[in-house]
């Protein structure tokens, strides 16, 4: 990739990147998860350490290595996430400095969250049909990242999809307000848990950038070179 080629193009910038799934409790000992390994996302947080980026990886219940160099911040739920996200983004907290220059949502965020916390665990009872569990809806952490965004922040999506996999990206990226969407097709086995993924990036200035099957550090590369290429010039 070009970014290779130019060494450390993400020097003096800070990136922050989600990843993994979001686990939404039931009750002490259950939730409602998700397939997400978090590997896509720790291949972004790796690449972006290598060229020069400050890393932070907002990490979703993932069994993989913490990336050298990257600053993890560790949660469960979306609503953990976003206030993560949120907080490095805006370089407060213990995250200090700015504005971040560029983030990354490769998290799968549940849409949906149990309504009520049952704070014991739920017990059966002989002869007693389970009660069904009510959702409520998770924020949309991308939509809120795009809405709110400093001029010149890149933000970008991901999206798995099923069916017309370029049409219905097209749709979520104007609908969510990112710079940028990665699109990867999933079926049952193509994307979960695997080394290789396969993805389109599609740009809100129009463009599609096709990603061939190849692993999933290659496709990060692509997104940061394709960040790089939106960022605007540091200070001197
Ligand atoms: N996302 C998010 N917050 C949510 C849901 C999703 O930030 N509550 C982000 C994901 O991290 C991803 C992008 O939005 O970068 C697209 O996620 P996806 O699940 O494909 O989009 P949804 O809007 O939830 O649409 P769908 O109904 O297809 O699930
Ligand atoms: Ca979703």
């Amino acid at each position: 990739a070009a970014g290779r080629a130019e060494g450390r193009d993400l020097a003096g910038r800070h990136v922050v990147v989600s990843a993994g799934g979001t686990r939404e409790p039931i009750d002490p000992v259950r939730f409602i998860g998700n397939r997400s390994s978090g590997m896509q996302g720790y291949a972004l947080a790796r690449t972006a350490v290598a060229r020069g980026a400050r890393v932070t990886l907002v990490s979703a219940n993932s069994a993989l290595p913490d990336p050298a160099g990257a600053r993890v911040v560790r949660v469960g739920s979306a609503e953990e996430m976003r206030k993560a996200v949120l907080e490095a983004v805006q370089g407060g907290g213990p995250h200090p400095g700015g504005e971040a220059d560029a983030v990354v949502m490769a998290a799968a965020v549940a849409d949906f969250r149990p309504v009520g916390y049952q704070g014991s665990k739920i017990k059966k009872a002989a002869g007693v049909e389970p009660e069904p569990i009510a959702l409520a809806k998770n924020p949309d952490i991308l939509a809120e990242l795009a809405a709110r965004r400093p001029a010149g922040q890149v933000v970008v999506g991901f999206a798995a999809e099923t069916d017309d996999v370029l049409a219905n990206g097209r749709d979520k990226l104007a609908r969510k307000g990112c710079d940028l969407l990665v699109v990867n097709q999933v079926g049952e086995d193509l994307t979960f848990g695997l080394p290789d993924n396969e993805a389109v990036v599609l740009g809100a200035d129009g463009t599609a950038t096709e990603v061939p099957r190849g692993a999933k550090e290659a496709l990060a590369e692509v997104v940061w070179d394709l960040v790089v290429a939106r960022l605007e010039p540091l200070p001197l």
